[in-house]
């Protein structure tokens, strides 16, 4: 079972058409969920993220928002073929998902243990002595404690109330769970206990998690897509794209001086340090390309060169583009998930 794929997206297009104007909110967005995973989906807002996830769960606004194309596999069966009813039976059940404004998602007027027991009978015959049991060990499995289990949504906090909507969400047993930015608005101490909440689920459902900020999906994802205006511009595991981000671009440098002379000179000043060394555009030159290295490199090869009198013609790095998606995404914190979760701890201490 570990490697099968429980959600298959393909080609996905989605468009908002009003009177005046179509938004193209997702363009040929493909991507599929293995049992077993959580994966993240990061983007800027307005990105997508929240209309990928309507999509999956045939939520979008009734008018305006329209599959224009492509395939919405989960567990093998299309869900853009399956009829209102049958989606219904799916949403819940198999799939669950939870909303970006944990208020639109609960009942003011009524306490939460009975919003919770009620959707258990709405999931299954029980008597309404058992569904209340219920309620509360569910509300016990996600940090509320009984005592408190019997108060208004209002009277609770703003991670408190995620937590009641991951309640909501588990109780049909679903194997999909979709978190839309659950974080949003909490403080530290609430965006560490939200995750681990998200690791505690990991271990009975797949989680699709989307954020805005990087580390956060970070921290709890195994595989990350990130998604911009619409599109999917790059996928990888936390590690390699944590990896990216502190890496910085390839160095390229141009020197003139033989291939031969170059590899003597790398051999003597840079050892163990990978480059590629190669002919130059033009003849007597020849040209270096070091992987992502630091500022010593740099400097020892400048003053290498300068001493055998090889003079340096240019020196440039390139362009790492993933990084400069993530320096937008991120919005300019490239902590990585442990010490960014060091430094929750830190402000959730103060
Ligand atoms: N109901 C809607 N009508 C028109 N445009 C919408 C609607 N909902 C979202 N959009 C637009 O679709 C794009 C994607 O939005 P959304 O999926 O909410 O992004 P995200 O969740 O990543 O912030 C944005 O340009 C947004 O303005
Ligand atoms: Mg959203």
């Amino acid at each position: 079972m570990e490697n099968d794929v429980l959600l298959k997206v393909q080609n996905l297009v989605v468009h908002y058409e009003t009177h005046n104007a179509v938004v193209e909110a997702v363009n040929n967005v493909s991507f599929e969920i293995r049992s077993g995973q959580t994966l993240g989906l990061v983007g800027e807002t307005g990105a997508g993220k929240t209309t990928i996830a309507l999509a999956i769960m045939s939520l979008l606004p009734k008018y305006t928002g329209k599959v224009i194309q492509g395939s919405i596999e989960f567990d093998g069966r299309d869900l853009r073929q399956l009829s209102p009813k049958e989606m219904r039976s799916i949403r819940g059940h198999d799939i669950s998902m939870i909303f970006q404004d944990p208020m639109s998602s609960l009942n003011p007027v009524l306490p939460v243990d009975e919003q919770i027991s009620e959707l258990i009978r709405l999931h299954r015959r029980c008597s309404r002595a058992k569904a209340a049991i219920e309620a509360r060990e569910i509300l016990k499995k996600v940090g509320i404690q009984p005592e408190r289990a019997g108060e208004y949504p209002h009277q609770f906090s703003g991670g408190m109330k995620q937590r009641i909507l991951v309640a909501q969400a588990i109780l049909g047993d679903p194997s999909l769970i979709i978190l839309d930015e659950p974080t949003v608005g909490l403080d530290p101490r609430q965006i560490l206990e939200i995750r681990d909440l998200i690791r505690s689920l990991r271990d009975d459902h797949v989680v699709l998690l989307s954020s805005h900020v990087l580390s956060e999906v970070s921290a709890v994802c195994d595989y990350i897509f990130i998604l911009s205006h619409g599109r999917l511009v790059a996928s990888d595991t936390p590690e390699n794209l944590e990896a990216q981000l502190h890496a910085g671009g390839a160095l390229c440098v141009s020197v003139r001086a033989t291939p031969q002379e170059m590899h003597l000179l790398c051999d003597a000043m840079l050892p163990g340090i990978p480059v590629e060394i190669g002919a130059g555009a033009r003849a007597g030159q020849t040209e270096l390309r070091f992987g992502s290295v630091d500022d010593t490199v740099t400097e020892k090869l400048f003053y290498a060169c300068a001493a055998a009198k090889r003079p340096i013609l240019k020196m440039e790095r390139e362009k790492a583009s993933l990084e400069e998606i993530f320096l937008e995404l991120t919005d300019d914190d490239h902590a990585g998930p442990a010490e960014q979760e060091d430094d929750l701890r830190e402000e959730a201490d103060a």
